[in-house]
């Protein structure tokens, strides 16, 4: 049972779902994604002030559409349907949906017909987006249309008594001007949500929970200095003070002095005691001669666990394990069809809680990485350790192409520190989502004074994303490129050359392995 106001979203298939939870949760709503094949059964134990059902990709009538249980539609909680979703709505209460000859795809402009609870302070003529096959063209029983635009006739509809709401264009997306507004319309005036989802909030019931789940155990925490497992452990340590146990795995393949300042951080802002185990000899032995990316996370992963059970062992009284898993995360793995390839054997520290027969707690379940970046701050983490770009856990492994070797790691832990404080020399550091440095595994000629060199080529990685499934290179200003190409090649000895990469991803993806 939900102590807060939620909503919930139900997932057809949009790209968009988890833009709607994200819209929500921007108010201060408690919003979820769930599957749309959800039990009414299970809506009723959540007890939403109100359910969104979202775009998807099919047509209402195709054979393998996601259907709607339609009990939902009875349940007299408030509705609001989203293109696929008001198709549904249209569908079951006898309207008429057909497919349109032609997609529409992009802007429009509404005209306001009628002003109900939705949409009644939205500026008429105000652009929305649009982007779907099937449109309405005989009004469902007991609707009113309150909205056109020049091609969707039916574009907003609503049947106030049943408190229920559709829209043919995407109020989630930026486009749409007046978007927030209604989504605010819907989150206060028809669901009547009290804005109870703040970050501290999220802390105070997030400690009370911990409590009461581990009733002084101990639970272990495998500390990165990602932000992730730096919040999470923060947060535990306020909930269960000396039970928490933070074992830091040096694995050889960090930035430079990453695992020093990560450890100075924590002792000095919150005393947490970290045990700290240098295993990047056995790290760097387990990769010798690896070449394949594939392997070398395999390896990096397998090591990482047998490092840290070996530890963790030494306490024999721990019955929990707490990972910094996110929303997307939990997303992901929930929608990954069987069909879909792998890409990249992500690392985290899977694998563990069953081989330890370790109970899991994921503090961070439900949110978003910004709203742990919130959470962070809130728990008095400094901010710009908060901020800091994502890195991966394979670390340095995957961005010395070719064979990892201690001293390939050090130039490029040289070059990535130049890299990083060159950002923050122009300013542009929180202007991107993520940047490093890669060592390439080739090396061309130079001249250096008068010298031939024969040497290794760096290229330089910078892209903006919002949650690293999709992302786009970053435009430096030549002026900076320039800056950090001389600086790289002057003071980073093994290096000649400096590329930037220019790819975005997809096709690309943002590590090089
Ligand atoms: P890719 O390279 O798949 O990366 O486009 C997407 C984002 O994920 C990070 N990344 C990882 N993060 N364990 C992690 O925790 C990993 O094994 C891993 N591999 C890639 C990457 O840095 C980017 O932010």
């Amino acid at each position: 049972m939900n102590i807060h106001n939620t909503i919930i979203v139900l997932d057809f298939g949009s790209q968009y779902t988890q833009l709607i939870a994200r819209r929500i949760r921007e108010q201060n709503v408690h919003s979820i994604i769930l599957p749309s094949s959800i039990s009414v059964q299970e809506i009723i134990e959540m007890n939403p002030k109100g359910i969104i059902l979202s775009g998807g990709p099919t047509s209402v009538y195709d054979n393998n559409a996601p259907q709607l249980n339609e009990a939902i539609l009875e349940l007299n909680i408030p509705i609001l349907g989203i293109c696929y979703g008001m198709q549904l709505i249209a569908k079951h209460f006898n309207g008429k949906v057909v497919p349109a000859e032609k997609r529409e795809y992009g802007k429009a402009n509404i005209e306001i017909t009628n002003k109900s609870l939705l949409i009644n302070n939205v500026e008429n003529n105000s652009v929305v987006w649009m982007s779907h096959g099937d449109y309405i063209t005989e009004l469902p029983k007991d609707f009113s249309v309150d909205a056109k635009t020049e091609n969707s006739p039916i574009c907003a509809i609503s049947n106030a008594n049943k408190n229920i709401y559709a829209l043919q264009f995407h109020p989630e997306v930026a486009h749409t001007k007046e978007g927030k507004k209604i989504i605010k319309n819907f989150l206060f005036d028809v669901c009547k949500c009290q804005p109870d989802w703040t970050p501290a909030n999220f802390i105070e019931e997030a400690i009370t929970n911990i409590k009461e789940k581990t009733k002084n155990r101990k639970v272990l925490c495998a500390l990165s200095g990602g932000v992730d497992s730096s919040v999470a452990a923060v947060l535990m340590q306020k909930a269960i003070g000396e039970n928490l146990i933070c074992v830091h795995v040096d694995n050889g393949l960090m930035r430079k002095n990453e695992s020093k300042n990560v450890i100075e951080m924590f002792e000095k802002n919150f005393n947490l005691k970290i045990i700290h185990i240098d295993a990047g000899e056995l790290f760097l032995s387990r990769l010798k001669n690896v070449i394949e990316p594939e392997e070398k996370r395999k390896i990096i992963g397998n090591t990482f666990i047998e490092v840290f059970e070996n530890e963790a062992k030494k306490f024999d009284d721990v019955e929990y394990l707490v990972q910094g898993t996110l929303y997307p995360d939990v997303i992901e793995s929930a929608s990954a069809g069987s069909g879909s390839h792998k890409i990249k054997t992500h690392h985290n520290v899977g694998g563990l809680p069953e081989k330890m027969n370790l109970k899991l707690i994921e503090p961070f379940r439900e949110l978003f990485k910004d709203e742990v970046r919130q959470i962070g701050e809130l728990l008095g983490i400094p901010h710009e350790f908060v901020h800091r770009h994502p890195f991966p856990g394979p670390g340095l492994a995957v961005r010395v192409l070719g064979e990892v070797t201690k001293e390939r790691c050090d130039l490029l832990r040289d070059v990535d520190q130049i890299f990083i404080d060159s950002l923050h020399k122009f300013d542009i550091y929180y202007k991107i989502w993520q940047a490093f440095a890669v060592l390439l595994p080739i090396q061309t000629v130079g001249v250096m004074g008068d010298a031939r060199t024969y040497e290794s080529v760096i290229a330089l990685r910078a892209v903006n994303s919002t949650d690293g499934m999709t992302a786009d290179w970053y435009k430096f200003e030549n002026e900076f490129l320039e800056y950090v190409s001389n600086k790289i090649i002057r003071n980073v000895t093994g290096v000649n050359r400096v590329v930037y990469d220019i790819s975005s991803k997809p096709p690309s993806t943002i590590e090089w392995e």
